[in-house]
């Protein structure tokens, strides 16, 4: 794994730079695999990212989106992840309707539709049970607890490694999320955060020893790089550090 972190000194410009380095492993897969597979996260800090991505001219039609983690509400509930990245991005920009693979959430059923979203990316990236593909770049953000996608301190979720997607568990919502192994087998993983909220958590995340089941963040060792863009207000206290 190879680990690197940007501290950027506020958000107009953390976002500048994930711009940035979005554009640059974009480009890597296109040139290396011909396509590019994403992922993307939800919450309120990429929104702007996407904001900007929507301003770029890719060939869209090489580009698929899929999501790491949803709430499990309809595509056009406010708290969708899915309908937040439409808006932002994808409703504005040429892609192929077949490009975007949204999480599904109207089986009325989270395991069901963790399982077909399960089989959608099995049947996509052409890998049997047990085998977990390699995303080109995976987007995360990080609460304040520590979390990340919608793996949750002390849920079951976190030992889930037998399978792709699983059912988070905020506070007793469901969510459908990318599980650990699935993450630490992309090529590229960003995670974006900012503000002094996410603090406390960054320093468990950042300690040489501390309890991944209370700060998940830390279970994301993937086997290709792992980029953490921080604005000051989140990591001021982690200048030069690794
Ligand atoms: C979600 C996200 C979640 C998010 C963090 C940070 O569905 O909410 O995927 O993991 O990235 O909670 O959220 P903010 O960017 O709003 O701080």
């Amino acid at each position: 794994m190879k680990k690197l972190v940007e501290i950027l000194p506020n958000k107009q410009t953390l976002i500048e730079r994930s711009l940035a380095l979005m554009l640059e492993k974009i480009q890597t897969a296109l040139r290396e695999r011909g396509q590019c597979t994403l992922a993307l996260s939800g919450g309120s800090t990429p929104k702007p990212l996407y904001e900007a991505l929507a301003e770029q001219s890719l060939p869209w039609e090489k580009i698929h989106i899929f999501w790491g983690d949803e709430r499990y509400v309809p595509a056009d509930h406010p708290d969708s992840n899915e309908r937040m990245a439409r808006q932002a991005w994808l409703d504005r920009i040429d892609i192929p309707a077949a490009n975007i693979h949204p999480m599904p959430t109207g089986a009325n059923d989270p395991i069901k539709d963790a399982q077909s979203y399960e089989a959608e990316l099995q049947q996509f990236f052409g890998v049997a049970a047990g085998e977990f593909p390699a995303l080109d770049i995976i987007l995360l953000g990080m609460g304040d607890d520590g979390h990340t996608a919608s793996l949750f301190p002390k849920t079951d979720a976190l030992q889930v490694c037998d399978r792709l997607i699983t059912v988070g568990n905020k506070d007793g919502q469901p969510r459908i999320t990318f599980t650990i192994p699935l993450i630490n087998r992309a090529n590229c993983i960003i995670f974006l955060v900012a503000g002094e909220s996410k603090r406390p958590a960054l320093a468990q995340i950042f300690s040489s020893s501390g309890d991944a089941i209370a700060y998940p963040s830390r279970f994301v060792q993937p086997q290709g790089e792992l980029w953490w863009l921080l604005d000051f207000a989140a990591g001021e206290e982690l200048e030069g550090r690794e």
